[in-house]
This record gives C-alpha cells, structure tokens and sequence, in this order.
C-alpha cells in the first residue's frame, strides 16, 4: 500500500524531539469552527523521573496523562490490604504540577485485578469488595482526576452471554455487573466523568463487527436504565494486518455511539506493525498512513473529545512484549508504532496526528505531509 506520507519528505525535514511541535494545542483560540481537543498519552513515573528527555517529551507534547499501570488494582494492592500509592501518586503529582489533566485507568479490569480478589468475588459474589476497591480509589483521587475508566473490556467476542465478555466480575454478579459499578463510582465521585472504555471496534472483520454491536447493544441498556455514564473509551489499537480501515465503518461506529448521546475519547492509540523487515521510512510511512486515515474520521465526529496514545516513544510501547519472542534487542526490530521513537525522535506519525489534531496549525508544521 503506498501511503500519503512521503518518506523523501521526512527525512529532509529532520527533527529531533525538542524541536517537535506539541500535538496537544496550548491556546485557546480557534480559527475555524473545529473543536478543541486533547492530545494525550499513558506514562510511568518510574520511566518519566529516570528519562529527563521523555519527561520533556510529555510536558511538551501533552495536555493529558493516563497512567499505564499505577491505578490498576493489581498495581495498588496486590496483597490485600497492603496498598502502594506512592507511583500513582507520584504521577498524579506530576500531570497536576504541569496542568495537565489525568484520564483514570482502570477501576475494574479482569487482567489488572489482582488474584486475591479474584478468588474472593468468585467465592464470595460479594459486591462490597468492590465498594470498598472504588471507595479507596475514588477517596484517593478525587480530586485529580477528571475521568475513569470505570469499566475496561466488558464486551465479549461473540454473542453468547448477552454480549459481555465472561471474565471475573461477570462470573461472579452476571451482566449487572456493568452498571452496578458505574452507579457505585457514582456515588462516589459525583463530579468526575464515568467511562467505559474497550477495544476492537476498527476493523471490517466478523469478530469487531460483532464487538461493535455487543457494544453499541451494552451503552444502549444502560443509556435506557438511566444508568450513570459520561463517555466511552475507543482504544484504537490498530494493527495493519488487519488493515487497511475501511473508514465508513470507523465513520458509522462512533456516529452511532455519538447518538446515544455520549462524550467519545480514542484512548489508547498506537499501530501494531505487520512487516518489520521493510525499510524504516516505507514501515514508519503505513503506521502514520493508518492513523491518517483512522484519524480523519474520528475527529471529524463533533463528540470525539480527545486522543491518548498507549506510550510516546517506541521505547516504551507495550507492543514490544507483546511480539513473539519478547522485546527485540536490535532497535530497528523494534515496532514503530507510537509518534516518536525509540531515540525519542518524532516520525511521521507525530506528523500525522499534528495534522488531523491542528488543521489550523501554521503550513510549517504540515510539512511532514507529503502529496
Ligand atoms: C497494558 C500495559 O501497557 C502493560 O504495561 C501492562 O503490562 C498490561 O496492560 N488495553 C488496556 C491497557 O486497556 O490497560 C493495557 O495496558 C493495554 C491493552
């Protein structure tokens, strides 16, 4: 697939990170009538306290944090009772410090929920362990952040179950689960914005077309019940073997979740390579096409508030353990799918979010785009 981004244009724009230009607006002011977004990213404050380059990058590049793995359950307490705050409070401090604002990710997560409490919910089918999980996370940050992820990956992949993935929660309270917790974060924290977030909802295969409609079906019972919730977490993990996007369906997707009358964040970007052995500039040219064309789309949709991506530099990308065989050691086996890499230097992608981001943004910064 030949793409929009040139890689002769690249190079001869050169860049290093300080050079870059933030992805997320600072002013205020707008020229055209296109809404004000969010740029964003998740980070680690062991990474961002040992790296003074990346801590850099995230207070230029950044209006919003996520933390990648403090507030996970498994993170804060994973022996019961015995709680580590000190990293979620760390980066909290940070974001607050910087102004910028923190997404909460993630109250209730199968993988992140730490085997104890596992065992108790599938014996016990108690919900007050639960109350007390969100009394002590809500309690703690209430005042920093704007916006949880109350729920991560309750949609299954097929239609059994009523559409629900059949992880912990749901094993151990069934479907209601879903609402329970976000009435329950409600009471809680009556000021922050209630999100459910998951992902496979991109491609044009059976497996996300149903993801989609399991979906689409969930927010719509629970928008009908009346129940507690704000926003709703679009992941966009893309992956070009799986690709390229047929827009129209991106395109009707968050119309649809738009029309139930919800806030929409795409909240944990990034682009799983398909080839790695191609040369840098034609691999770096398909994830920044990818994103191009994913991104025309989502932001043209007024409910779209923001974009996080899952890490700024390929150093750091979760993809990396995720490949077979573990993290490369060799940094061009690397996977190139976060907008600066592994050097922190920016790569195309950068330019192609800047671009769908900044429409207004001076030609210079467009410059990156090639044809
Ligand atoms: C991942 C982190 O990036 C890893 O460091 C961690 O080991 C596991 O979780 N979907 C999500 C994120 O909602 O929380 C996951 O983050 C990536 C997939």
């Amino acid at each position: 697939m030949l793409s929009t981004f040139s890689a002769v244009a690249w190079a001869a724009g050169g860049a290093s990170s300080a050079g870059a230009r933030s992805l997320a607006s600072k002013t205020t002011t707008r020229t055209t009538g296109s809404p004000q977004r969010y740029f964003g990213a998740a980070a680690r404050i062991d990474q961002i306290s040992s790296e003074p380059g990346l801590a850099e990058l995230f207070l230029r590049q950044c209006t919003c944090i996520t933390p990648e793995i403090h507030l996970k359950w498994d993170a804060l307490e994973w022996e019961e009772g015995r709680f580590s705050f000190e990293p979620a409070d760390d980066l909290v401090r940070f974001a607050v410090k910087h102004g910028m604002s923190v997404r909460g990710h993630t109250l209730l997560w199968d993988q992140s929920t730490p085997r104890w409490a596992k065992k108790r919910l599938k014996r016990e089918r108690d919900w007050s362990l639960i109350k007390r999980h969100f009394d002590i996370v809500l309690g703690r940050y209430a005042d920093h952040v704007s916006e949880w992820d109350v729920i991560n990956e309750p949609v299954g992949d097929d239609g059994s179950d009523g559409g629900f993935r059949r992880n912990t929660f749901f094993e151990a309270f069934g479907p209601s689960y879903v609402e329970r917790a976000l009435r329950t974060a409600r009471e809680r924290a009556p000021r922050a914005r209630l999100a459910i977030n998951d992902y496979g909802f991109d491609y044009d295969n059976p497996v996300e077309e149903k993801r989609r409609t399991n979906f689409l079906k969930m927010i719509e019972t629970l928008r009908r019940a009346d129940v507690p919730i704000d926003s709703v977490g679009v992941q966009a993990h893309l992956d070009l073997s799986k690709g390229p996007l047929n827009q129209r369906i991106v395109e009707n997707f968050l119309n649809d979740l738009a029309g139930l009358g919800l806030d929409i964040a795409i909240t944990e970007l990034d682009v799983k390579e398909r080839d790695l052995r191609a040369p840098i500039p034609v691999r770096d040219a398909r994830v920044a096409a990818e994103v191009q064309s994913y991104l025309e789309v989502a932001l043209a949709q007024p409910a779209v508030r923001g974009v996080i991506t899952w890490g700024l530099s390929d150093r750091h990308s979760w993809l990396q353990d995720q490949m077979p065989g573990g993290r490369p050691k060799k940094l061009e086996k690397l996977n190139r799918g976060l907008p600066f890499d592994a050097e922190l230097r920016p790569k195309p992608l950068h330019g192609a979010i800047l671009a769908a981001l900044q429409p207004d943004a001076p030609a210079g910064a467009l410059a990156l785009r090639a044809r």
